[in-house]
């Protein structure tokens, strides 16, 4: 009998994520198959949960005053809030124009290259960069940049049609800017927080032009039926899911990869 048990704990949704890379390249969806897809019907059965639950991702954002002045609407979201009522997901594949985009993603590279984002966090282990190896910034509600700012608005809008259409009760909305380096990836996982179910919707945004599948860095949302479907980071598109409901993943990339994580939020 050993003095003590020398085994290290295994890390298993780091195994799946570097296991087989080959695994991660699958057909490529057309744009106009991700919108199809998004509207066929899937039930919503809880998936078996033999993952890691994503714990504290970061740090607390900090709190953000409650928004009821927005009021845009428009008939992408229509279809937004129709999809993710009958699937629970829906990919918006331009939610910001080019430009708005543009100046997004050349500010959070300059934030990266200053060293403003901070290594992710999973759970207690500090280290865990082999489970998550994003670097984030959350957004300051009361210190956003302009294009910060054009990017909340439309996000505000699109969380007033939710609430007008789903009666979601969301109330705030928090938002941090991540960059993936090259080989980088996020094992599968789900985004609640311990002990805190106010996460209902979660909406990634990314920020990279001319991205090709080749590329990898694909998200990849597990459904139900136990397939998966895989989202590429191409700028402009917008992916939302239910918190709660989906796990998923984010495959290596064999470029820097920027996004835009935001979760819509209920009381707690
Ligand atoms: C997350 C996450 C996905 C992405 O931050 O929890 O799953 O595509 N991000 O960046
Ligand atoms: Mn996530």
């Amino acid at each position: 009998m050993p003095a003590f048990d020398a085994t290290p704990p295994t890390l298993d949704g780091f195994d799946q994520l570097v296991a087989d890379p080959s695994e991660y390249s699958i057909e490529p969806p057309a744009e106009e198959q991700i919108k199809r897809d998004a509207c066929l019907e899937h039930p919503l059965i809880e998936a078996e949960i033999e993952l890691l639950i994503d714990c504290l991702i970061g740090d607390a954002a900090p709190d953000e005053a409650i928004d009821v002045s927005t009021n845009f609407r428009s008939s992408e979201f229509d279809i937004a809030t129709s999809a993710l009522t009958v699937n629970g997901w829906c990919v918006v594949s331009t939610f910001l124009s080019q430009t708005q985009t543009q100046a997004l993603s050349t500010e959070c590279m300059a934030m990266h290259d200053a060293q403003l984002l901070k290594p992710a966090r999973v759970g207690a282990n500090r280290a865990a960069t082999l489970l998550r190896g994003d670097s984030t910034r959350w957004f300051q509600p009361d210190a956003l940049s302009i294009q910060q700012q054009a990017f909340t608005d439309r996000i505000e809008a699109l969380r007033n049609a939710l609430n007008r259409d789903l009666f979601l009760g969301l109330v705030d909305t928090e938002s941090h800017y991540a960059v993936y380096r090259p080989g980088a990836g996020y094992a599968r996982h789900l985004d609640c927080l311990r002990n805190n179910d106010s996460r209902v919707i979660s909406a990634v945004f990314y920020l990279n032009e001319a991205w090709q599948d080749a590329d990898g860095g694909a998200l990849r949302l597990y459904l139900a039926d136990q397939s998966y479907h895989d989202v590429f980071p191409r700028a402009g598109t917008l992916l939302l899911f239910l918190s709660a409901q989906f796990e998923h993943e984010v495959l290596p990339a064999t470029r820097d990869r920027m996004s835009i994580a935001c979760w819509m939020r209920q009381r707690a």
